[in-house]
């Protein structure tokens, strides 16, 4: 395996567990989208990685677009604002639109953003995000059809998961050493 990065406490995920992830999420889309006029949007930046993996094992044909909202700020703590920073190129008007985010935590920025992209009346929107924190006694705002894996509420970066916009080169999954953000 790949020199651990010295900020990482321990790896969650390796490339070959996410490997089998994303083989085994792109099969289920596949065969759920046959027919379909499906729409992959990813949610930037962190889910441009999962995106990227993900589409590549989905063989049925496909069109891609992107939105970027900001909920997080720099730091490691939600600030529950959510605000549109780049709106789709596309019109997804009865279209199969499936969202692609990187980590479903409090689910408010995807609550937010569905309750959005469904005013443009797709034919059917839904949600494929690789990780889903886990936290004792909290409901999710969203429920997720196609989930990669559940996490445990600790803060994660690489694969495209950032803490202040760095890690997302990061081949694996790793828990971030507290000591770096506090
Ligand atoms: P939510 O609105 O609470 O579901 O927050 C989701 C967003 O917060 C994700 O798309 C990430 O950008 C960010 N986020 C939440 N947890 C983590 C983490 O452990 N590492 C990196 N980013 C995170
Ligand atoms: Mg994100």
């Amino acid at each position: 395996m790949e020199a651990q990065h010295p900020d990482i406490k321990n790896v969650l995920l390796t490339q070959e567990d996410i490997r089998g992830i994303v083989e085994r999420l792109g099969k289920q889309i596949s065969g759920d989208y046959k027919g379909k006029d499906l729409v992959l949007i990813a949610v930037l930046r962190g889910a441009v990685v999962f995106m990227g993996d993900l589409m590549r094992a989905i063989d049925v044909p496909l069109a891609i677009d992107f939105m970027a909202v900001s909920s997080y700020g720099d730091g490691a703590k939600s600030s529950g604002i959510v605000r549109i920073v780049k709106d789709l190129d596309m019109d997804i008007k009865d279209r199969d639109v499936l969202i692609v985010e990187d980590v479903l935590d409090s689910g408010l920025t995807l609550k937010y953003l569905m309750k959005n992209l469904s005013n443009r009346k797709p034919a059917s929107l839904e949600v494929a995000t690789f990780l889903w924190k886990d936290v004792e006694g909290r409901k999710t705002a969203i429920d997720p059809k196609y989930v990669g894996t559940h996490v445990p509420d600790e803060f994660v970066v690489g694969y495209g998961l950032d803490y202040a916009e760095r890690y997302r080169n990061l081949p694996y999954l790793g828990v971030l050493k507290p000591e770096v953000y506090s």
